[in-house]
């Protein structure tokens, strides 16, 4: 297990950088954690080291479902399980041809369907501390 704590978004954004490392050639990273936990933040970093040119487009995709990210070097899609109602919903957004593509697939409130997740797939938790600073947990 490896943990960091984070006292603001550009701390955030650090550890995504480091994170992104480890996706350059696709990958999957599952967010778990409450709303304004540091999910978007994360994903603003993961963008600016994996396509920055994408990085005006980076927001929540809570009520589009998905975002896609088409970078120089990389795909980012940039899912958000919240509004989602069953996992049959899932179907319909691209997910799962996401997964069997080549890029990088992110997701935010993945607690909502864990078991969709394949082998292999980076799960990553947010949690506030009392003082506001924020854990993330792989
Ligand atoms: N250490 C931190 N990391 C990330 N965001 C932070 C941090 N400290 C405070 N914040 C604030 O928390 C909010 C996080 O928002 P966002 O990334 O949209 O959360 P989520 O996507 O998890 O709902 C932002 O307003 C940001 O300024
Ligand atoms: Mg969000």
């Amino acid at each position: 297990m490896e943990s960091w704590v984070t006292r603001s978004v550009g701390e955030t954004e650090e550890v995504a950088a480091l994170l992104a490392k480890r996706l350059e050639h696709g990958g999957v990273l599952a967010l778990y954690g409450d709303l304004g936990a540091g999910k978007t933040a994360f994903v603003r970093g993961l963008v600016a080291s994996l396509c920055p040119e994408c990085l005006p487009l980076v927001h929540s995709p809570t009520f589009a479902i998905v975002n896609e990210y088409a970078g120089k070097r990389c795909t980012v899609h940039h899912f958000d399980f919240y509004r989602l109602k069953d996992e049959d919903d899932l179907y319909s957004t691209g997910f799962f041809e996401a997964l069997d593509g080549d890029g990088v697939v992110v997701t935010e409130w993945s607690e909502r369907f864990p078991e969709v997740f394949p082998a292999g797939t980076l799960r990553l938790h947010f949690d506030v501390l009392p003082d506001g600073s924020r854990r993330l947990e792989v």
